[in-house]
């Protein structure tokens, strides 16, 4: 069999011959109806007998991977999926830069390794236990459908994850695969392990947010995963980001189609305001400071995914070849950053300024850093839309110190443009950055669901193109 073909005749379909390898495909078998119970009890509410115009990995080469077709989601091929090995892979940083890329988790790595396989695992049913209300107040089928395939492939998400910690991993890796389908977002008792992750995802336009901001924390994350020195866990995390991209398409167009809406009812309304909320609103779309402060809420919430601006770990595990930087490939210097610096925004005095660290103790601040720029490219292009209508608002990302939860900034309070505000002047102004109770309120007045084919919720603009090119009225979902 290639490596890049994918056998769907057992139970999991898969492209590393688990077929060779009875200890795990055993191992999988056993633990796939935990997973399916999960899936029943945390997944999508409802539409589970619905047929879902959905894709699957058909292959795992670059191009023409994706085979759609109507599928009931529980039926969907969840499966362990790898990209292709690169022939002779050497590590490409840290301290064993030059090495052959590990085949077996090295010995003295493994409960790293397997700490930073756990936690990039919790976050995929995490987000699906986020977002298992949504189905009931999608704004059209179109939508209905992008949200079930983001769903179904976290849920592959997590068996990717999975299947390292039960190959490599033994009774322990075992241990945390049970985990992951024991924690539960939001739980006070037992919640997924990062804060974002068990906030609450209450409309479409969250889920919108989540998908352009928390899902390019995600693609950040594999990026630096994918260049792991562990070549399972760079192969893993490579064909994670081919389906990611999808998830942030979802994220980016669906606010830019949010924004579109309401420019194009204020200029049929001729009301040329942005911020006349009362007049917008009597529109039925979603006034654009309110979008902006969603997008401040959220751009927040995922920063702190970041973990602290300096941190032990994160060089710990770039020295030992484990978690690289963004794209560390197509980055020149030595890859060991032993001796180099990284200027650092902190809390010096009250002030925020920027300071020079050590590179290695710096990596969390530096992928953050890249995180921002590529959130800032996706933001210029929701711009192009206010532009185009002539309405004077650009949507802005806030300070990276608003509102913070972990790092430099967590027992300040900043306002959007990083000015240190009192606690008392916090509690009088946050409603100006924040999504108030009114406006959450008001969204959710807004969130009714659009079920007949080709037609859309009114605050929301069709897409330019459909999914696999299919037609505007085309039945994306066929609820049952
Ligand atoms: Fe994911
Ligand atoms: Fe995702």
């Amino acid at each position: 069999m290639s490596t890049t073909a994918i056998d769907y005749n057992g139970l999991i379909p898969n492209n590393v011959e688990l077929g060779a390898d009875p200890r795990v495909k055993r191992a999988l078998e056993s633990w796939h109806p935990g997973y399916i119970n999960w899936w029943n009890d945390m997944g999508p509410e409802g539409f589970q007998k619905s047929l879902v115009y959905l894709r699957t990995a058909v292959s795992v080469d670059a191009k023409g991977w994706a085979k759609f077709d109507y599928i009931r989601m529980p039926e969907y091929r969840w499966g362990v999926l790898l990209a292709p090995p690169v022939e002779d892979r050497k590590i490409p940083f840290g301290t064993h830069r030059g090495e052959p890329a590990w085949q077996e988790v090295p010995g003295e790595y493994r409960a790293m390794l397997r700490r930073l396989i756990v936690i990039q695992g919790d976050t995929e049913p995490a987000s699906v236990e986020q977002q298992r209300h949504l189905g009931k107040t999608a704004p059209s089928l179109y939508d209905l459908r992008n949200l079930f395939q983001v769903n179904v492939e976290e849920g592959r998400h997590l068996w990717a994850m999975v299947y390292l910690l039960q190959k490599y991993f033994g009774t322990d890796g075992r241990e945390e695969a049970e985990a992951l389908l024991q924690r539960r977002s939001g739980d006070p008792d037992t919640p997924r392990m990062l804060g974002a992750f068990n906030e609450k995802t209450p409309d479409w336009l969250s889920f919108f947010m989540f998908t352009f901001f928390t899902d390019r924390d995600g693609k950040m994350q594999l990026e630096s995963l994918a260049q792991s020195g562990f070549d399972p866990l760079s192969r893993t995390c490579r064909f994670m980001l081919t389906e990611e991209a999808h998830h942030m398409f979802v994220g980016e167009t669906g606010v830019t189609r949010v924004i579109q809406r309401t420019c194009e009812a204020m200029k049929e309304a001729g009301i040329g305001d942005p911020y006349d909320k009362e007049a917008v609103r009597k529109l039925g779309v979603i006034d654009l400071p309110t979008i902006q402060k969603k997008a401040n809420l959220h751009f927040s919430l995922t920063l702190d995914l970041f973990g602290s601006e300096i941190s032990t770990n994160a060089a710990n595990a770039f020295h030992a070849g484990l978690k690289g930087r963004f794209r560390e490939d197509k980055l020149h210097d030595d890859h060991q950053l032993e001796s180099s610096t990284y200027p650092v925004l902190r809390l010096i005095d009250g002030k925020i300024k920027n300071e020079d660290a050590p590179a290695l103790s710096a990596l969390n601040m530096r992928l953050r850093d890249d995180y921002v720029g590529d959130c800032n490219n996706g933001m210029n292009r929701w711009n192009k839309v206010t532009e185009k209508y002539g309405i004077p608002f650009q949507m802005k990302l806030p300070h990276v110190a608003f509102r913070r939860h972990i790092g430099e900034f967590s027992n300040i309070k900043a306002d959007v443009a990083g000015i240190v505000l009192s606690d008392a002047a916090w509690q009088k102004r946050k409603d100006e950055f924040l999504p108030s109770d009114d406006d959450r309120a008001f969204i959710e007045s807004l969130m009714r669901p659009q079920a007949t084919p080709g037609k859309f919720a009114p605050w929301i603009a069709p897409p330019k193109v459909g999914i696999d090119n299919k037609p505007g009225e085309f039945e994306y979902v066929k609820i049952i």
